[in-house]
């Protein structure tokens, strides 16, 4: 694991914008994994400029998001569908046809879980996934106590996912977040072949210790990431604030 901190969350952004840009250039046919959440939306801004000004093209590139919430809607606004939509898809010169995220509304989950991971496979595997953290370690909605190495799988969120999330929702109601998601197991994003994890402010300092400094654990999901040979975490200042070793 590759930690690198930066003073502020715009130069780290700024870095992670750097890996995926040369990511589609040195493959313009490769597999983004991609993520949701406020931690992204600056980064899916530098890939829109990029792709304005010709320095990279999405009409090749496949995507596969982390996850989405089980009973939204595709078009509900709280849907990660939609928020991919709005905050890359509709501005880059991407196939819409090749932007994977899980159904959470499909009627046989089993099955969707299953077609979800073949779908990756068939697609050659995943080149670049890209993570936040939850401020309890989870990495896509693999929350703690989760198993450390299934693949795509339903999710129940825990009590403090539900209150960060409602903020989202309208008027901040924990009430209308689900309770389930379907997500990328930790076993499917450990088989990407590298990861870039972003995690910026003080709510992170916590996790972002254990992730690194603590011992692999189900406590902290993205603690596993220390057995993945490629990973890049990027930081802001605060979110590094707690580590102990210097990196
Ligand atoms: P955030 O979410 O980017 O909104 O902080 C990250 C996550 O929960 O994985």
């Amino acid at each position: 694991m590759k930690v690198c901190i930066f003073k502020s969350s715009v130069e780290a952004t700024h870095e992670a914008a750097k890996l995926f840009i040369e990511q589609i250039q040195r493959k313009p046919d490769c597999v983004l994994g991609l993520a949701t959440g406020s931690t992204p939306i600056k980064l899916y801004k530098e890939l829109i400029q990029a792709c304005k000004e010709g320095k990279i093209s999405f009409k090749r590139v496949k995507t596969f998001n982390l996850d989405e919430y089980v009973g939204l809607d595709r078009l509900h606004t709280q849907s990660y569908y939609r928020f991919m939509c709005e905050q890359l898809f509709d501005h880059v010169d991407i196939d819409k046809r090749n932007c994977h995220v899980p159904n959470g509304q499909a009627k046989d989950i089993e099955k969707e879980e299953q077609q979800y991971e073949a779908a990756i496979e068939a697609a050659g595997g995943i080149d670049l996934q890209l993570l936040g953290i939850g401020g309890n370690g989870h990495i896509g909605f693999n929350e703690p106590g989760c198993n450390l190495d299934c693949g795509t799988h339903l999710e129940a969120l825990t009590q403090q996912t539900i209150q960060d999330n409602a903020r989202l929702f309208f008027n901040g109601d924990e009430a209308q977040v689900p309770r389930q998601a379907l997500t990328m197991g930790v076993g499917t994003i450990l088989r990407a072949r590298q990861c870039v994890l972003l995690a910026f402010g003080k709510s992170k300092q916590a996790a972002v210790q254990g992730m690194i400094e603590g011992p692999i654990t189900k406590a902290n999901p993205a603690s596993v990431l220390q057995r993945h040979p490629d990973t890049i975490v990027l930081l802001d200042a605060l979110a590094a604030e707690k580590l102990k070793k210097s990196v």
